[in-house]
């Protein structure tokens, strides 16, 4: 049986989760999200880099897990590298949809990510490679991340606080990436707000698609194990573990990390 783990500082891998388990409904998944260290759109790079690397690589060896998905943008451009160097099981990364952003716009892309994606190097050289003829407009939020978090828990979306952050990249785009696994959660308001001839775009189909390529396939027979760990305590936590049964999932559970000794971790 294969076992996946998916990994975010939140609830945005699960929008990463429902494209993947569409085409893999039967193998066992546990996510785990780092909401200790929440939001990662505004933690610094090295924090970030060795946060990710512990928890991921613990994760890996209590649950055997045989294929990885780090089930976020802000952490996938920046940690890739290290996590394939120090695991030997394939791991699947998120990074914002440019590239096909760009080839099916006529006027100009925005990328809606958090604070540090849009900052960030591996952005950037993305633009330049992928997006050339296009400009990209920027938006970096975490009050979106905020409320994507908050619409999972039940709270309902204020369309009058959407619009205003929304409003720098109104009118100006005709094709949107969602740059962050959390805004697929609020696709549907974010497209109100952006008007129906604005194309939303996500990594989320893309991403399923890889992991099946890489897992061997399974004869669905029954519903694979799903299982969740926080690294904190959840806010609203029944109003959460009330909205992952609906996926299938247990109740969540507490992750513990074991430190080990490492010169100048920032913890
Ligand atoms: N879901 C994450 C992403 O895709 C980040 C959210 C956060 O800022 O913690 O970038």
């Amino acid at each position: 049986m294969t076992r996946v783990l998916i990994f975010d500082s939140g609830v945005g891998g699960f929008s990463v989760f429902q494209e993947i388990e569409k085409r893999l409904p039967s193998i066992d998944y546990f996510y785990i999200f780092d909401n200790k260290a929440y939001p990662y759109g505004e933690l610094a790079h090295d924090t970030l880099l060795a946060r990710v690397n512990s928890i991921v690589t613990q994760m890996v060896e209590r649950h055997q897990i045989d294929l990885v998905v780090i089930a976020c943008n802000t952490a996938s451009t920046v940690v890739l590298p290290t996590l394939r160097k120090n695991l030997s099981i394939p791991v699947v990364g998120v990074v914002p949809a440019i590239k096909p952003a760009s080839s099916i716009s006529s006027q100009a892309v925005g990328l809606i990510a958090t604070p540090a994606t849009i900052t960030r190097e591996y952005t950037q050289e993305l633009i330049r490679n992928f997006s050339k003829s296009k400009p990209v407009e920027m938006l970096g939020s975490t009050r979106l991340v905020d409320i994507a978090e908050d619409k999972l828990r039940g709270k309902t979306v204020c369309l009058t606080e959407l619009s205003t952050i929304l409003t720098p990249i109104k009118g100006k785009v005709d094709v949107a990436v969602l740059g962050c696994t959390h805004f697929p959660l609020i696709r549907e308001e974010i497209g109100e707000i952006l008007g129906s001839k604005v194309q939303l775009v996500d990594s989320g189909e893309a991403i399923a698609r890889r992991v099946e390529s890489l897992v061997n396939s399974v004869v669905p027979t029954k519903l694979g194990k799903r299982e969740v760990f926080a690294t904190l305590r959840p806010k609203e936590e029944s109003a959460l573990n009330r909205a992952l049964s609906v996926m299938n999932f247990n109740p969540i559970q507490s992750f513990r990390r074991r430190f080990r000794i490492v010169s100048n971790a920032n913890f």
